[in-house]
């Protein structure tokens, strides 16, 4: 039997959250709707954050309530990102039974992206912790291939004593995220091999931007070192606004593309997903880096037996 891999999409969120012009709620839902369509079980749909931070993301409370009502308990998951307290507040009064609290591994990110030093987001997520002990929580660790501010991952010392602080307040999943899309293979390779042979037990996510075209290649090493679960952007719309340069995550329906040629099982329609992904570069006006959505109709095909 073929290997299963969990791809969750986050476009909603790491996509549009970098897109400057409001994206009708409608879009946005028949976006959703396309990506679920083509077989997707994980969704990132919005984030509760400040209006102010990013006004894009001022329908998350709209979005995720028409989601699930027309979704609920049809066998997909949905989470959203939040900053603090009153996000992961706002998102469970929203219905969502999963968030993702998001740090930055470096402090002057963190300062940068959620105005707090890193010991400050901790003690945060500890009181989001004992406030929702029925909610799944899996944490956004940022920059933790590299820092804009703070440059390249030196140790991966810091890492470990971030995980460990974390698993301290009961946080056993976590999603390590390439924000600048600086790895390189051999990097993502150590890095996941030592946290999953330290924390066999804990869920680890890999979460890559493709600034200089790794995405690819850095997320299947990922997962061949044991990531639980690969994010990704559909169509590679994207970048973080607090990281200068950043860009969109690796594109699903290119990941999705190679994982079904390769022979592993993503439960994906690759032909669904790409028409999605069309529909997303039609109707949004932002930074797409998804390859297969400029390849012609008919491209020379090549078969697999
Ligand atoms: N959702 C909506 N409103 C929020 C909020 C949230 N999660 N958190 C705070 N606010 C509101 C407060 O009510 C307050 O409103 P007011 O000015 O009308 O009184 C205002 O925002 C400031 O609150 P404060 O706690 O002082 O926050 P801040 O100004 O220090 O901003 C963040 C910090 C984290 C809320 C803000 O920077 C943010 O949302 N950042 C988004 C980061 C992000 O998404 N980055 C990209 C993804 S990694
Ligand atoms: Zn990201």
């Amino acid at each position: 039997m073929s290997k299963k891999i969990n791809v969750v999409e986050v476009g909603p969120r790491d996509g549009f959250q970098s897109v400057k012009e409001f994206i009708p709620t409608e879009v946005k839902l028949n976006i959703i709707d396309g990506i679920i369509e083509s077989g997707v079980k994980k969704i990132q749909i919005t984030s509760f954050v400040s209006p102010k931070a990013i006004p894009q993301m001022r329908d998350a409370k709209e979005v995720t309530e028409k989601v699930l009502e027309k979704y609920d308990g049809k066998g997909v998951e949905f989470f959203a990102l939040v900053p603090n307290f009153y996000g992961a507040n706002a998102a469970v009064e929203a219905g969502l039974r999963e968030i993702t609290p998001v740090m930055s591994l470096s402090e002057s990110h963190n300062k940068n992206n959620v105005r707090r030093t890193c010991q400050e987001s901790i003690d945060e997520l500890k009181k989001i912790r004992d406030t929702f002990p029925d909610i799944k929580i899996t944490q956004d660790i940022a920059t933790v291939f590299g820092c804009p501010f703070e440059g390249e991952m030196k140790s991966i010392d810091p890492l470990m004593n971030l995980l460990e602080k974390l698993r301290a307040i009961d946080i056993h999943a976590f999603t390590l995220c390439d924000t600048i899309g600086v790895a390189w293979p051999t990097l993502v390779e150590k890095v996941f091999t030592a946290v999953k042979k330290e924390f066999p037990e804990d869920e680890f996510g890999v979460h890559i931007h493709d600034t200089r075209n790794m995405g690819i290649i850095n997320s299947f090493t990922a997962l061949s070192c044991g990531a639980d679960n690969v994010q990704a952007a559909v169509a590679g719309l994207g970048g973080c606004p607090f990281a200068p340069g950043a860009t969109g995550n690796t594109s699903t329906e290119d990941l999705v593309y190679m994982l079904n040629k390769c022979g592993y099982d993503t439960g994906i329609d690759f032909d669904k997903l790409l028409k999605t992904a069309k529909y997303a570069r039609a109707n949004i006006d932002g930074n797409f880096s998804g390859h297969h959505i400029d390849i012609p109709e008919h491209p020379c095909v090549i078969t697999q037996d």
